[in-house]
This record gives structure tokens, sequence and C-alpha cells, in this order.
């Protein structure tokens, strides 16, 4: 009965908000809202696609409520620009979950808070120091480190007699180059022995990211409708232990970079040491020192992995493009060494190819929320104070209207015309753009760029026995980031001396 109350309570509340923002404002259109859960059961699981099919019946700015929270999605270059230029001060707030804001303590790092203060100075921070070009270039030999054990591994499983032949599952590999890369980047630390076994620390670092997953999935219905989390009684709980779990492990992990600090003396160049050299300069509270370490955890570790699995799918389906891939890299690299990123410049073709597979595939298709601080108008249409805007990468990188035969695989697209994606042209955004782009674009594009290269010089790939190179699903699964539905399955045949598949560690 009193279930019943509130229900009919809340519904009479939406329906007037509701009416109450028709009148006030003259709102995107877009499918009719249910009370409460407004659009939320309509959308389908792989929630951009959704957005570019509802995008052909109502127009390229839509509004989708999810519950009481408008959001308002757009999906033109066009409209792209006003989103993150034009009205950008006023659209770049982050729209926080519930889980998103307890892990952040209400925005207290970067990738969650609000534009303000403390944001400008923690994006100053990353921008000269954290993200720097002296800094990308410092670390480059923990990238090269794993992209060498990455081969090395691959090379030992395709030549083990056991797996003649057989297809190998890609995703493993380029996951294991994320991981460690991001744990060394951020912590100064590779939880994985040479031998492939995890530590402690790391096995507790897998499962914090796991339990971190479970219970933002767990949240359902409850992340977007505000009201309904008092049915979740356990959930303030389970984010209070999570959260804590979290800053146990940072700060064990803090306390030992100390300790060595003031053993060894040595300068390190991984986010830790930084932030511990620049936490007075910036006035970083430990709050901010773990919730930015965490920042890039989140953000860089998956969206790397899985940007080079879709890219190996599209080269084992397109031959012609892996055989061009490889001629370019025999020609600037030949059969006696290995590739370096300083061997970038020399190598277009490697480089469009990354491109051309952020276009069709960007991990992050409908970029984050950004929030409204104000009322905007955008595409003539009003865009109230507190809504969500997200912009559809994915279909502007698809849009007929602006690229050639959008659905082929063509790297040359972009040798013929040189696109930038890090935010200044609108058609390719797979970085965002303006104030919250991704700031860790180039340190990516690096990491992508020398996973293919190497993926493409040491080996041939063909598709798994018995499938034919269209038959590979290109499907992709639900998420905020967007892996594969189906994982790659691969079959790598070696084409370089063997002695060039041995791991080139760096102790750092
Ligand atoms: C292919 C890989 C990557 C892609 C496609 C990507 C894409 C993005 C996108 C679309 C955003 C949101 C922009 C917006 O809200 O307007 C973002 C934000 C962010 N990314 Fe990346 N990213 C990648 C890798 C990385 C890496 C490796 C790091 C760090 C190690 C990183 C750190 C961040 C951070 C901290 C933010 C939040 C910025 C803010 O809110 O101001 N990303 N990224």
């Amino acid at each position: 009965m009193a279930l019943s109350l509130l229900l009919a309570a809340f519904t009479i509340i939406f329906l007037a908000y509701n009416i109450y923002q028709k009148l006030r404002f003259r709102l995107p259109p877009g499918p009719r809202p249910w009370p409460v859960v407004g659009n939320l059961y309509d959308i389908k699981p792989v929630r951009f696609r959704c957005f570019e099919e509802w995008a052909k019946t109502y127009g390229p700015i839509l509004s989708v409520w999810f519950g009481p929270t408008l959001n308002v999605i757009v999906s033109t270059s066009e409209l792209a620009k006003q989103v993150l230029k034009d009205k950008d001060p006023q659209l770049a707030d982050r729209h926080r979950s519930p889980s998103a804001a307890k892990f952040s303590r209400g925005g207290k790092d970067l990738i969650w808070a609000d534009y303000g203060p403390h944001y400008v100075k923690v994006r100053k921070l990353c921008t000269l120091e954290l993200f720097s070009q002296k800094r990308l270039e410092a670390l480059r030999p923990i990238r090269e480190d794993e992209v060498t054990s990455m081969v090395e591994s691959i090379y030992k499983d395709c030549t083990n007699p056991d797996n003649k032949g057989k297809a190998l599952e890609l995703r493993k590999y380029l996951g294991a180059v994320a991981f460690n890369n991001i744990t060394r980047l951020a912590f100064g630390k590779r939880f994985v022995n040479s031998d492939g076994a995890i530590d402690e620390q790391g096995l507790e670092f897998k499962a914090i990211i796991a339990n971190g997953n479970k219970i933002g999935a767990s949240l359902g219905m409850a992340m977007h409708i505000p009201w309904l989390q008092w049915m979740f009684p356990y959930l303030g709980n389970e984010l209070t232990k999570h959260e804590a779990r979290r800053g146990r492990l940072t700060k064990a992990i803090m306390e030992e970079h100390s300790l060595a600090c003031r053993r060894t003396g040595d300068a390190k160049h991984h986010f830790v040491a930084a932030l511990f050299t620049l936490r007075d300069q910036f006035e970083l509270s430990e709050d901010t020192i773990i919730g930015l370490l965490w920042d890039m955890i989140i953000a860089g570790m998956d969206t790397t992995a899985i940007s080079v699995e879709w890219a190996m799918a599209e080269l084992i389906k397109n031959p012609r493009v892996q055989q061009k891939a490889q001629e370019e890299l025999d020609r600037i690299i030949g059969p006696d060494r290995l590739m370096t990123e300083s061997n970038f410049p020399n190598l277009p073709y490697l480089q469009c190819v990354a491109k051309e597979a952020l276009r069709l595939h960007p991990p992050t298709p409908l970029m984050l929320p950004h929030r409204a601080n104000a009322n905007v108008k955008i595409g003539g249409y009003d865009v109230p104070k507190d809504s969500s805007v997200n912009v559809n990468v994915w279909a502007i990188g698809r849009d007929p209207s602006v690229w050639k035969s959008p659905l082929d695989f063509r790297p040359e697209r972009f040798i013929e015309e040189d696109v930038d994606m890090k935010g200044h042209d609108f058609r390719l955004l797979p970085f965002g753009a303006g104030r919250r782009v991704c700031p860790g674009a180039q340190l990516a594009i690096n990491l992508v760029t020398s996973m293919l290269g190497h993926l493409l010089h040491h080996f041939t790939w063909a598709p798994s026995n018995g499938l034919r190179p269209e038959e590979i699903d290109m499907e992709e699964a639900p998420g905020q980031v967007t892996y594969m539905r189906t994982q790659l399955l691969a079959v790598p045949e070696p084409r370089l001396p063997s002695h060039l598949y041995k791991r080139v560690a760096v102790d750092m």
C-alpha cells in the first residue's frame, strides 16, 4: 500500500515536472518518456546504436530521459562543435552517478570534478606535469618493455607445438600490456612477474576493479533514479567498504614508495612520485591524490586494449590493409631490428591505421556525460541547467555526410586528408574536445600505435580456423566502454628472426 502511494506520488511529480519543462523550455525532440523511468526501458543495451537509430526518427539532437534526468544526445559534428566549443564553458561540469560521486568523494579527483577552481588546478597539474612531453618520453621505456613482453608471450604461445595453427584470444595479451603499463605508470609497480604470476597486491588491485564494476552494475535503475536507492540499503555500505579498500591499497603503495625514496634517493617518473613531489605546490589533499591515481586506471586501462582489439579485427577482415602496413614496416624497419616509437614519423600508414580504427570504433562512443551549469541553447533547442549532455562520437565517425564510404576500413582517407583526432576537428572525436578533452590522448595514441606496429611487424594475422574474414563478429558489447561482443580469435604467423621476439625489460 505504502509503495503504491509512493509510486503514485512520484508519477504525479514526474508528470507535473515534465509538463513544466515542456511549457518553460523548447526541449529537443525524442521518444515519449514514461512516468518515473523516463525512457530507461526503451533504450537498447548498445546505447550509442540505439541513439543513432532514434536520431533518424527525431533528428540529430535528442531528448532522452534517464528517470528524472534529461539527457541531450547530439550526433553531428556541427552540434558537437556547439557542445564542445561554443558552449563549452556552460557544459563542462560532470553528471555523477551515486557510485561515481562516492568514489570521487563528490568530485575531488579530475574525471568527476565539476568545472571550477579545483578542476582548473588539477587539470593544470595533468597538462604541465603528468602528461607533459617530457614525462611521456621518460615513461617510453615502460611502454616498450610491455609491448615487447606481449610479443614474447604471443611468440611463445603460437610456437608451442601443442598450439600449432591454433587461434589465440588476443584480448588476453592486449589486456596484459594495458594493465602492466598503467600500474607502472601510475603506481610504479609491475604486479606481474616475468613468468606471468601476479603478486598479492596485484590480485587485490584486480579484485578492487572487478568489485567496482560489480557495484556499478548492481545499481541498475537506481543509478538514474535517486529515490529508488532506498531499495538498496546495503549499497551505501558496499560503496563505503569498496572506497576504504581502494584507499588502503593506494596508501600502502604510496608508503612503500616514500620508504624506497628515503632509502635510495632515486628520482622516479611514475605518477605517485610526481604527485608526492608536487603535493605542496598544488595543495593536493590525500583524497585528490588517490582519486587522480584511480582516474588514470579507470580511464586509461580498458580503452587502449579495446582500441587495439578492434583495429586487429579490422586488419584481419581487410588483408589488403594488413599487408600494406607490413610493407611499410618492412621498408622502414626491415627484418633485423625492432620498431620503436621514434620510428613513428616515418610510418604514416601505420598511424593512419590507428586513426581509422579510432574513427570506426571509439572505445568511449558517447564520451563521458557533461552537465549543464546554466540554461543553454544547442541547435536552436533549450538544454536546461543540470541536464546531461552526451556527444555520440561513434555516430559522427560514421556519418555519410562527413565521411566517404564511412563503413569501409580505409586508412588511406587520412593520407588524402590529415584530420586531427585530438579535439581540433569535430568530425573525429575519439578523445573528446574542449576543456574536458582526454589528457591521456597522446599517451594512448603512442601505446596503441606501438602495439599495432609490433603486432604487424612480428606476425601475420589470420582469422580463427574455419572462419572467413567477413564472418568476424563486429558487433559491440553493451557498456560505457565498448568491447567487441565476441572476443577476437586470431592465428599469428611469426615473420621475423627468432632473436627479435625477446622482451626488452627495463627496471623503472
Ligand atoms: C584509446 C584510448 C583512450 C580514449 C579513446 C580516451 C577517450 C577519452 C574521452 C572521450 C574522454 C572524455 C572527454 C569528455 O568528457 O569530453 C576521456 C577523458 C579522460 N581520459 Fe581518456 N581516453 C583514452 C586513454 C586514456 C589514458 C591512457 C589516460 C590516462 C592514463 C586517460 C585519462 C583520461 C582522464 C583523466 C579523463 C578525464 C578528463 C576530464 O574529465 O577532464 N585516457 N578520455
